[in-house]
């Protein structure tokens, strides 16, 4: 076994190294699992991330090979709503624009009409992604006072809670997104779909950042076509669009979706699982 400690992500080379002689891998969404270092892995049974995302692996080329690729559904789930609501109430009520402004000095005092945000209560929220967190941030609306409405899925008829994309565009007061990274949901929320937004809706982001484009949220946040965003993941961590960091606008973590010492521990131990249920000839217990 070898364990990779150091400080920042592995390099493809550094990978594709270690791999020879290796029957399992376990990863994170910020090493690059390509068909390259896949192949330099000529042993290589089982590549376990320790994410429910799993973009940063070559998939296909994996199965083509027959290594399991397995992810960390679940165990995260809890945490990465928390961090979503988190997210909605800091945007909506200007909590980081406010801390900023305190810490500054530049706080005045109370006044009637300072530093106004937006009530939550009676307000719909627009959950882009039925997946298990999607589902989980919605369960969790009715605590606040929202009315939570999903996205319809591409090909089946909408549910009663389900809005077509457009009108989820059109009607919602937060969209928050819970779509995997993949062809179809790059760049989703385009200068388009911002002009289709409420002019006080706000946007938030703890699925992944390609999701959004980074500069078109600058500009829509810029010439106010809506009115905030919080963002917890970004299109090439750990940078952003320049664009983004002199708004006041928005709010910026530094993709803590998963980081709690609960989850995270869960995360990896499912990964040694999934790791230890393949060598032994079994079948992975969360394979992608
Ligand atoms: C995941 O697991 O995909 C999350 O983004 C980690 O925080």
């Amino acid at each position: 076994m070898e364990l990779y400690d150091g400080p920042a992500p592995s390099t493809p080379e550094e990978l594709k190294r270690r791999l020879s002689g290796k029957r399992a891998l376990i990863c994170l969404l910020t090493d690059p699992i390509t068909a390259d270092v896949l192949d330099a892995g000529s042993d290589l049974e089982v590549v376990a991330n320790i994410a429910v995302g799993y973009d940063n692996i070559d998939v296909a080329h994996a199965k083509g090979r027959g290594i399991v690729v397995t992810n960390t559904p679940d165990v995260l789930t809890e945490a990465v709503a928390e961090l979503t609501w988190g997210l909605i109430l800091a945007a909506a009520r200007r909590i980081g624009e406010g801390e900023r402004l305190v810490r500054r000095g530049e706080w005045k005092g109370w006044a009637l009409d300072f530093m106004l945000g937006m009530e939550l209560k009676g307000k719909q929220l627009g959950v882009v992604g039925r997946g298990r967190i999607g589902q989980a941030v919605a369960a969790r609306a009715p605590a606040f006072g929202m009315h939570a409405v999903f996205a319809a899925r591409q090909g089946r008829a909408p549910a009663a809670d389900e809005l077509s994309f457009d009108e989820l565009l059109v009607s919602s007061d937060v969209i928050s997104l819970h779509v995997p990274q993949n062809a179809s949901t790059h760049h989703l929320f385009n200068r388009r779909t911002f002009a289709r937004m409420k002019r006080s809706a706000l946007l938030v982001n703890t699925a992944r950042g390609p999701i959004v484009d980074e500069e078109a949220l600058g500009w829509a946040l810029g010439e106010r076509l809506i009115a905030g965003a919080a963002l917890d993941v970004y299109e090439r961590e750990p940078q952003l669009h320049a664009s983004l960091l002199n708004l006041e606008n928005i709010v910026l973590t530094p993709h803590l979706g998963s980081a709690t010492r609960d989850t995270r521990t869960a995360m990896a131990d499912l990964a040694v699982r999934n790791v230890l249920a393949v060598l032994a000839g079994g079948g992975a217990i969360t394979p992608v």
